[in-house]
């Protein structure tokens, strides 16, 4: 089907679940948009995340998406299951594919999750980890210093070391084998992570969300067939050259296609909502 999958986040971090879409599934044509004129969204009132999230759907929905993808764990918290309910196409969330890699992976059956103020308060890590297994620990911990790091470039180097030694100073010793970056901007400070938790395993979820969406596109024979390599729309709020350049030296996603764009008003498109 030639139509796009549409990805979104409050920021560049979602370009951690965009890159490996792409590489699960390089004919597959994306839509990008990244709200970074609005990031953070963890610190936000749960109705502001709410209303910028919808936002973002509509402009997908303008762009003729076949699928959305919600890219942002701290959206996937508040309008995942309202998204599913609203439209005709399908809507994939971060959560449940980091809970499963998690289960997958831990051996003591013992997990901590760090994410944005708004991820860890909703609760849906732990939530979505005892619906697969209620006999799991589960440690939780924001860090909301960890965004404004990523979004001003800072991924390496002494300033990222105290920022994530300090932020994760209260797991220490807490006995966990395996921590979910329960956020999608933390994976670009995975190494710095990793570092500071000898011995844990450090697991993101776009590997295991790129197989939810490779699923549900051969499930619903939307996938794409014909094209021998896709090309790529993005758009951020925020200043697109910067954008580009981080899209590139971080996660080697080349694109000429970046558009500054203005998000506001409640834009979802009666056609592509489903019918009460
Ligand atoms: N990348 C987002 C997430 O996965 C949101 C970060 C933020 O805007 O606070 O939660």
């Amino acid at each position: 089907m030639n139509r796009p999958i549409g990805i979104i986040d409050s920021g560049i971090g979602g370009l951690t679940v965009a890159s490996e879409i792409m590489r699960q599934l390089p004919k597959e044509p994306i839509v990008y948009i990244g709200d970074s004129a609005r990031c953070p969204y963890g610190p936000r009132p749960v109705e502001e995340v709410r209303a910028f999230t919808w936002q973002m759907i509509g402009r997908l929905l303008h762009e003729g998406v076949k699928m959305i993808v919600i890219a942002c764990n701290t959206a996937t918290a508040v309008v995942l299951e309202e998204a599913r309910a609203q439209l005709d196409i399908p809507v994939v969330g971060v959560i449940r594919p980091g809970a499963i890699s998690a289960i997958q992976v831990s051996e003591n059956r013992h997990v901590a999750v760090i994410g944005t103020i708004g991820t860890i308060a909703s609760n849906a890590y732990t939530m979505a980890l005892h619906s697969i297994d209620e006999n799991v620990t589960v440690e939780s911990l924001a860090c909301p210093l960890f965004v404004p790091l990523v979004e001003q470039g800072t991924i390496k180097g002494p300033e990222a070391e105290a920022v994530v030694r300090e932020s994760l100073a209260p797991l220490q010793g807490a006995g966990f084998d395996t921590l979910i970056l329960g956020c999608t901007h933390y994976p670009l400070l995975k190494p710095v992570i990793e570092a500071c938790l000898p011995g844990v395993t450090v697991i993101s979820s776009g590997e295991e969300t790129a197989r939810e969406v490779s699923s549900l596109l051969f499930y619903h024979s939307m996938n794409e067939q014909h094209q021998a390599k896709a090309t790529h729309r993005f758009y951020t709020t925020g200043e697109a050259n910067q954008f580009k350049q981080l899209a590139a030296s971080w996660l080697n996603i080349h694109t000429d296609s970046v558009a500054s764009i203005h998000l506001d008003g409640p834009l979802p498109v009666q056609a592509t909502m489903k019918s009460k």
